[in-house]
C-alpha cells in the first residue's frame, strides 16, 4: 500500500476503510478487489464458480494480467483480500457491494443479464439493512434504475445502486485501474456519491458523476468509438494497399492532428475481445429496440469481420490457394499481455483457414492451446520455433512483445516457404526482404515492401 494511499485511507475524520465485496472474480472483478485492497479496503471477492476460487486461493490466477498475481498475493498476505464462494455469509456486513460479472451478447446481440440478475436476486435475500451496490459490469440502459426497483420492493432494506461502469483494458488493465482517463459514475443520493468520492479519492482524474442512464450510456458509446476507430483505420489501411500509400505513415499523420489523436489507430486484423465486439452490437441491439438508426455501428462490425477475411485471402492469393498448406500462427490472444482469447479474431481466422483445407500449427505465450486445439483444429507448438518448422507461411495475429524477438535468420531456415503475413504490422519490411521473406503487412502496398527494402539494402 503507497503512503499517499495510507494517509487518503486514514485522514478526513470519516470511516474510510471499508468493507467492500466485490461479485465476480474475472478481469474487472480481481483487478478491482486487488487494486482496492491495496488501498487499504478490506475487501472480499465472489465468485459462484468454486474451481476459480480454489485455484486463486492456491496462488494460481485464472486469468493472465501484469503485476496481478503479485498484488493479489501482498494483499492476501497482509490479511486485506480474501476469496470465497459464498456471497449470503459476507453481503450482510459490507459498506459496498460491487458486481462485475461477465455481461456476454446473447444471440440477438443483447447483452446477456443472466449473471447480473441472479446476484441480484440474491442479494434481496440475503441483505437485512442498507447497502450501496455499485454495478461494474456493462449493462443496457435502464438496467440500474429496474434493479433499484427491484431490491427497494419490499421494506426492512434500502439498496442505493450506482452506476460504476469500468474502462480498464486488458493487458494494461493495473495501470488503466490506477491512471484511468476518468471515473464515470451514476448515482441518485449524496450519500452515494459521497462514498463513491471517497472510494476513488487516491485517484487524480476528474470523477464524473451523471445519472444512471447517462453513465451506462457513455460505457456503449465510448467502446462503440473505439471499435469504430478501428473499422476506419483498417478500411484506410485497405485503400493504401491498393493506391500505394504506406498506412504507417498515413496513421502517424492522421494521429498528430490533436482532434483524433494516435490512439486506437493501428490497422491490423480487427478488434476482439469480450468488450468491443459485444459493445458494438448492443448499441445495434438498442437501436432496433427504439427505432433508432445505428446503422453505422452494423458496418463497424462488418468491416471488422471482413478484415479477418483478408488475412486467409492474402495468404490463399499466395500460396495459391491453402488446401494441403501448412501455416503457421503465431498469437492466439485477442491482444498481447493477456490470455483472454473470447471473440479472438485469431480463432475465427484459424477456422477460416482449417475449412478452406489448410493444416494449422498454432503457437501463444499465455493461452491454454490444450483447451482450445480440439474446438478449433489445430496442432499446439511449445515455441515459435515450433510452430514455423516445415510451415509453407508464417501468419502474425498477436502483438506479443516475444515475436519482436525472434531470431528471423532461424525462422526463415525453418520454413518450407518464406512467405509471412503480418497482421500486426511487427517488423520493418526491408528487414524482412534482408532475410528473405516474402513478407506482407497491413495497409502497405507489396511494391511498396518491395522498394522499401531495395532502397535500404
Ligand atoms: N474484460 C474487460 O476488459 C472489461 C473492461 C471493462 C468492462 N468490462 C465489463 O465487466 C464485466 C465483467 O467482465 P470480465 O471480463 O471481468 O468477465 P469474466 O467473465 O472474466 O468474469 C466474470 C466472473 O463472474 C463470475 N460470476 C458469474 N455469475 C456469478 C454469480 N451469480 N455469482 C458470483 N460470480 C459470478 C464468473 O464465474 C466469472 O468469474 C462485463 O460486463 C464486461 O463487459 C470488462
Amino acid at each position: 500500500m503507497s503512503k499517499m494511499n495510507e494517509q487518503h485511507i486514514t485522514t478526513g475524520g470519516m470511516k474510510m476503510r471499508m468493507k467492500i465485496g466485490i461479485v465476480g472474480a474475472g478481469y474487472v472483478g480481481l483487478v478491482s478487489a486487488a487494486v482496492f485492497a491495496d488501498w487499504g479496503h478490506d475487501v472480499v471477492c465472489v465468485d459462484h464458480d468454486a474451481e476459480k476460487i480454489g485455484r486463486i486461493r492456491a496462488g494460481d490466477l485464472p486469468v493472465y494480467e501484469p503485476g496481478l498475481a503479485d498484488m493479489v498475493e501482498r494483499n492476501r498476505q497482509a490479511g486485506r483480500l480474501r476469496f470465497t464462494t459464498d456471497l449470503s455469509r459476507t453481503a450482510g456486513e459490507l459498506d459496498l457491494l460491487i458486481i462485475a460479472v461477465g455481461t456476454p451478447a446473447a444471440d440477438d446481440g443483447h447483452p446477456d443479464l443472466t449473471a447480473l440478475w441472479n446476484v441480484v436476486h440474491s442479494l434481496k435475500q440475503c441483505v437485512k439493512g442498507d447497502l450501496t451496490v455499485a454495478i461494474k459490469s456493462t449493462v443496457p440502459i435502464g438496467t440500474c434504475q429496474a434493479v433499484s426497483r427491484f431490491l427497494n420492493g419490499h421494506p426492512g432494506s434500502r439498496f442505493d445502486v450506482v452506476a460504476a461502469p469500468e474502462f480498464l483494458r486488458q493487458g494494461t488493465a493495473i495501470a488503466d485501474f490506477l491512471s484511468p482517463d476518468r471515473v464515470v459514475i451514476g448515482c441518485r443520493t449524496e450519500a452515494a456519491k459521497r462514498k463513491m468520492q471517497q472510494l476513488f479519492a487516491p485517484l487524480a482524474c476528474p470523477l464524473l458523476f451523471t445519472d444512471w442512464q447517462s453513465a451506462e450510456m457513455i460505457k456503449y458509446a465510448a467502446n462503440a468509438f473505439l471499435a469504430m476507430k478501428i473499422s476506419y483505420i483498417n478500411t484506410i489501411a485497405n485503400l493504401c494497399e491498393q493506391v500505394g500509400a504506406d498506412i504507417q505513415q498515413v496513421a502517424l499523420g492522421i494521429g498528430l492532428d490533436r482532434r483524433i489523436g494516435p490512439a486506437y489507430l493501428q490497422p491490423g486484423i480487427g478488434f476482439g475481445g469480450s468488450c468491443l465486439p459485444k459493445d458494438t452490437q448492443a448499441i445495434v441491439a438498442l437501436g432496433k429496440d427504439y427505432g433508432v438508426d445505428v446503422s453505422l455501428f452494423r458496418e463497424v462490425l462488418r468491416v471488422n469481420r471482413e478484415q479477418r477475411g483478408r488475412i486467409v485471402q492474402k495468404l490463399a492469393d499466395r500460396l495459391g490457394g491453402v488446401q494441403g498448406k501448412t501455416i503457421a500462427v503465431l498469437g492466439l490472444a485477442f491482444k498481447a499481455n493477456t490470455n483472454d482469447v473470447r471473440e479472438a479474431p485469431a480463432l475465427d481466422i484459424i477456422t477460416r483457414i482449417v475449412q478452406a483445407g489448410g493444416e494449422v500449427v498454432a503457437y501463444d505465450p499465455a493461452v491454454n492451446m490444450e483447451s482450445l486445439k480440439n474446438d478449433f483444429c489445430f496442432t499446439p507448438a511449445a515455441d515459435a520455433y515450433q510452430a514455423v518448422t516445415g510451415a509453407d507461411a508464417v501468419v502474425i495475429l498477436t502483438e506479443w512483445e516475444e515475436f519482436h524477438g525472434l531470431d528471423l535468420q532461424q525462422i526463415r531456415s525453418l520454413m518450407r516457404h518464406p512467405l509471412v503475413i503480418d497482421g500486426r504490422n511487427l517488423y520493418a519490411p526491408h528487414m524482412m526482404k534482408q532475410h528473405g521473406f516474402h513478407y506482407v503487412p497491413v495497409g502497405v502496398p507489396e511494391q511498396e515492401v518491395a522498394e522499401a527494402a531495395a532502397t535500404t539494402v
